[in-house]
């Protein structure tokens, strides 16, 4: 399973890549607006330069002529942006003409293996599944990540299931368990996924422990 970042703030990025655990980074329009000083293109620039991997940047435009120009604009930005484009009849269009071009599209705001299996047949090349706000809504987000992966396995589709709005460690084991080929964790969730209380007590324990034979060392003529 890959692990992407879902931030647009480059010092969370340049901070996790030096971990070696990321291999993409997705962004949209709202952790874009956190970010100030900088334009969207000159960000995901940025971004492409500190991390090697699929980069997606999401379009606005709501009509297709406009969605179609702005997706080609996105996707000149840097040869590894992704774009995004949200799923509807006009999305669902653009990514037909723009899947076409050789212009790769990460279909987003999926709610349901419907939606996941129309993104794909449109030519999506990433689908990302929006677990945590239909957790929020009162229904099973996994649900619809478990739907989607059966289908696109047992279909051959080639587009890979992007776990998204994931809010919690458990929802990253749980979108790598069902077969998600990406999840896109936010910068706090990926701290919480390294820590471990015991392990923080363990490594206490070892450097404390290390003390007495040092000293027996320090004794110890060699
Ligand atoms: C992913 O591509 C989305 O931008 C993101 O995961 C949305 O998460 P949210 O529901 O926490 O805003």
């Amino acid at each position: 399973m890959r692990l992407f970042l879902d931030t647009a703030n480059i010092d969370q990025i340049r901070e996790v890549a030096k971990m070696g655990i990321i291999s993409g980074v997705t962004t949209n329009p709202t952790l874009m607006a956190k970010e100030e000083g900088v334009t969207y293109r000159d960000r995901v620039v940025e971004i492409c330069d500190v991390v090697d991997g699929p980069v997606s940047a999401e379009c606005t435009a709501r009509d297709l002529d406009g969605l179609l120009t702005e997706a080609r604009e996105i996707a000149a930005w840097h040869d590894n942006v992704v774009v995004k484009i949200p799923v509807d009849e006009t999305g669902l269009e653009a990514t037909a003409v723009l899947s076409k071009e050789g212009i790769k599209i990460n279909m987003t705001l999926v709610f349901s293996a419907n939606q996941a299996l129309l993104a794909a047949t449109a030519g999506a090349t990433l689908v990302s599944i929006f677990v945590g706000r239909l957790d929020d809504a009162g229904q099973e987000g996994m649900e619809v990540v478990r739907e989607s992966v059966e289908i696109f396995d047992q279909y051959h589709l080639p587009a890979q299931i992007l776990a998204a709005s994931l809010r919690h460690p458990r929802h990253v084991i749980e979108a790598a368990q069902l077969g998600a080929q990406i999840a896109t964790i936010p910068y706090g969730l990926l701290k919480a996924m390294v820590k471990h209380p015991l392990t923080d007590v363990g490594i206490e324990k070892f450097l404390a422990d290390s003390k007495a034979y040092e000293k027996e060392s320090a004794k110890t003529p060699s």
